[in-house]
């Protein structure tokens, strides 16, 4: 086979592969999308490419067109698709944020807020939201601040300091203090499975388990500098603690590089409900885990935009 033939081959099968997972976002998506309209009508949306409302009727805009579906209009979470997912959207009226680069019991900046939409929550259905540009991003950012009305103005985002050497005996360290802090709820193993486990719950009383620390990817702390912010700062509104006054920056980062070194080589368990194909087209890096093939159903344009890797 000569060169050109090649070339039209391997286009023409892209191409149909690529219609193919576009049918099927648009299939499942179709249901989504009729409530999303009704809920937008609802609060009367404008036109998102309005450039003369000003930043906070975007934000409101964008909200409603991308957000609703799940977090609802009042931002309490019990958007129409809440039912389906098993990790709850996050009520934004109640103020907790569990993904922030400030203190535990402090209001998450703006910048954590865009961070989020960025990168989404992994394993969830929190996708990231590339298909909206950095100034939307913003707006909807402050938006959905909004709804909890606490003053980000104080709110000052903690320094994580300078990576120490890695080396036997900081991951020794590591583990040890791994056990005196953290075994009872992520298990001796890290596999999630501590003495604590079962019993833990958010502060709506929903069970809130710890996470498996051997599997990847994590929700968040997918980096060693974003997982040192979780160890520090904890996680808001669940019981994963803040070791920020407790432990010093040292032990942070041991018990950092210990907990990097649990990872299994394992996935999260992935839950594809026939989105196998639509997985495999997003690379060995971006494999839909848990519940982000129900995302995807969900919230068509961040998918699309995700898989087609565009970052605006
Ligand atoms: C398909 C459902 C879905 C859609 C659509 C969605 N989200 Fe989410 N979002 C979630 C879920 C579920 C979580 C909770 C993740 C967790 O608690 O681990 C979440 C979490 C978040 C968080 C993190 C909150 C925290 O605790 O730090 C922010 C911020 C957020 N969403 C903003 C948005 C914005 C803004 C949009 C629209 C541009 C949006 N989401 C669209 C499902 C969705
Ligand atoms: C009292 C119980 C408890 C203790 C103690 C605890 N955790 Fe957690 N941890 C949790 C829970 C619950 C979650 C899940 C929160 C969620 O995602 O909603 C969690 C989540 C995490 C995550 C996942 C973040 C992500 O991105 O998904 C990391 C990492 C973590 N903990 C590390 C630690 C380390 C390291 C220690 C000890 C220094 C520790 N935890 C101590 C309960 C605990």
């Amino acid at each position: 086979m000569n060169l050109t033939k090649k070339t039209i081959l391997i286009v023409t099968s892209v191409s149909v592969a690529l219609i193919s997972v576009l049918l099927f976002l648009y299939i499942t998506g179709s249901a989504q999308d009729n409530s999303a309209t009704a809920q937008e009508n609802k609060i009367g949306l404008k036109n998102i490419n309005n450039t003369n409302a000003s930043s906070k009727i975007k934000g409101k805009d964008i909200y409603g067109k991308y957000c609703v579906a799940c977090h609802g209009i009042n931002g309490n979470g019990q958007g129409l698709q809440a039912y389906r997912l098993k990790v709850k959207p996050t009520d934004f009226t109640s103020g907790m944020f569990k993904f922030k680069s400030t203190s535990y019991g402090t209001p998450p900046t703006a910048d954590d807020i865009i961070t989020t939409l960025k990168l989404g929550v992994r394993t969830t259905s929190m996708l990231p939201q590339w298909q909206l540009s950095n100034q939307q991003m913003k707006s909807v950012a402050e938006y959905v601040l909004s709804f909890s009305k606490q003053n980000i103005k104080t709110a000052k985002p903690i320094q994580v300091p300078g990576a120490p050497e890695k080396s036997r005996t900081i991951l020794e360290k590591g583990k040890k203090l791994f056990q005196s802090n953290c075994a009872t709820c992520h298990g001796t193993d890290g596999k999630g499975d501590g003495v604590l486990a079962k019993s833990l719950k958010d502060y709506k009383q929903n069970p809130s388990l710890p996470a498996n620390l051997t599997l990847r990817p994590l929700k968040r702390a997918n980096t060693s500098s974003r997982l040192y912010l979780v160890i520090a700062t904890g996680i808001e509104g669940t019981p994963m603690p803040p070791f920020q006054n407790s432990l010093k920056p040292k032990d942070i980062w041991a018990i950092d590089y210990y907990v990097q070194s649990l990872k299994s080589g394992k996935q999260y368990s992935s839950n594809r409900n026939g989105m196998g194909m639509m997985g495999g087209m997003m690379g060995k890096n971006n494999k839909l885990v848990g519940e982000e093939n129900i995302g995807m159903q969900i919230d068509m344009a961040a998918g699309h935009a995700w898989m087609m890797g565009k970052k605006k």
